[in-house]
């Protein structure tokens, strides 16, 4: 039984989510391996031991989850999963392989269709067994409907962590995220001369790539990934009509990348485009549209996984593959 929440407490690593709604009426579900036992809860007396008990659970999982990890984190990236009204478990097997997979999973953009409030709810239903953090962008797509407040809410309502120049960081990798924009690459690319709808545009670009460059410059993990929804470099975005290159991606966003020497950087929009590239100093760049991954890589499942070592000495340069 679903209750209209007012107050939604939810992570991704928990066993169950709870849920409290105006009149104070909590329904909590409990999440067994794949099996899902509900329980309701009339009596609101049960809402403070029920949050002191789930944020216990919480913090217990984090610590083991944690102490597990010692020698690499393994990313999981995918993008442009449209979700719409009809997706319902169009992903679901997907999500699950990710969860046995990976430590943390990346989603760079264009998570709903139409940007509505409802399909990210059938989303975040789905997302809600991968029992790990979940760090995304939005996409253009998110801004469809104009309601990219509310797409946000859902997402973040249900423990996805959503990056719009700003930053997090789980086992010792910082995690920068923006949506980007676009503008064209290297010499060819916009620039902000002529009209004031074209430098309007530039500045658009320019004001995304200082928002990548604050959110890296915050992070003081050496280990460092970046999502965009936009390409910041043009080898990625190749195979797709030339005529549309130029708003798939910007070189403006290459530049936070190579100053900050990022670990690896993921993007998704250009959904025939190429799986992977490097930046002009050797910064991975991996396109995980989902579209890209089923096509370049048929016989496994669409997302990317990449690992990064923990320990000294060991190189940055992890190895990638497409799972
Ligand atoms: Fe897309
Ligand atoms: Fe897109």
């Amino acid at each position: 039984m679903d209750v209209a929440p007012s107050l939604l407490i939810a992570g991704n690593f928990l066993p169950f989510r709870l849920k409290i709604s105006p009149n104070n009426v909590i329904s909590s579900s409990y999440f067994v391996d794949s099996s899902r036992l509900s329980l309701i809860f009339d009596n609101p007396l049960l809402a403070q031991p029920l949050l002191r008990l789930q944020s216990a659970v919480n913090s217990k999982s984090r610590e083991l989850r944690s102490a597990m990890i010692e020698d690499k984190v393994r990313i999981a990236a995918i993008a442009d999963l449209h979700y719409q009204k009809t997706s319902h478990g169009v992903l679901r097997e997907l999500f699950a392989q990710i969860a046995k997979s990976a430590d943390v999973l990346l989603i760079c953009g264009d998570l709903v269709h139409l940007g509505l409030p409802e399909e990210t709810e059938i989303l975040v239903k789905e997302l809600a067994f991968v029992k790990l953090p979940i760090v995304a962008v939005l996409g253009n797509h998110e801004f469809e409907s104009n309601k990219q407040e509310d797409v946000k809410k859902i997402l973040a309502d249900a423990g996805i962590v959503v990056l719009d120049g700003t930053a997090c960081e789980y086992y010792g990798v910082g995690f920068a995220g923006v949506k980007g924009f676009a503008g064209g690459f290297g010499r060819l690319a916009l620039e902000p001369w002529g009209e004031q709808s074209i430098k309007d545009f530039v500045k658009e670009t320019v004001r995304e790539s200082l928002k990548l460059e604050s959110a890296l410059a915050s992070l003081r993990t050496s280990r460092l990934v970046a999502l965009l929804h936009y390409a910041p470099i043009r080898a990625t975005v190749e195979g797709e009509p030339p005529e549309i290159l130029p708003f798939l991606g910007s070189s403006r966003l290459e530049e936070p990348l190579n100053r900050y020497n990022v670990t690896v950087a993921f993007h998704g929009h250009a959904h025939r485009g190429q799986p992977e590239g490097k930046t002009r100093e050797g910064t991975p760049v991996y396109n995980v549209a989902l579209r890209v991954l089923e096509q370049k890589f048929p016989n496994r499942p669409p997302f990317r996984l990449f690992e990064i070592p923990l320990k000294e000495g060991e190189s940055h340069a992890a190895h990638a593959k497409a799972e």
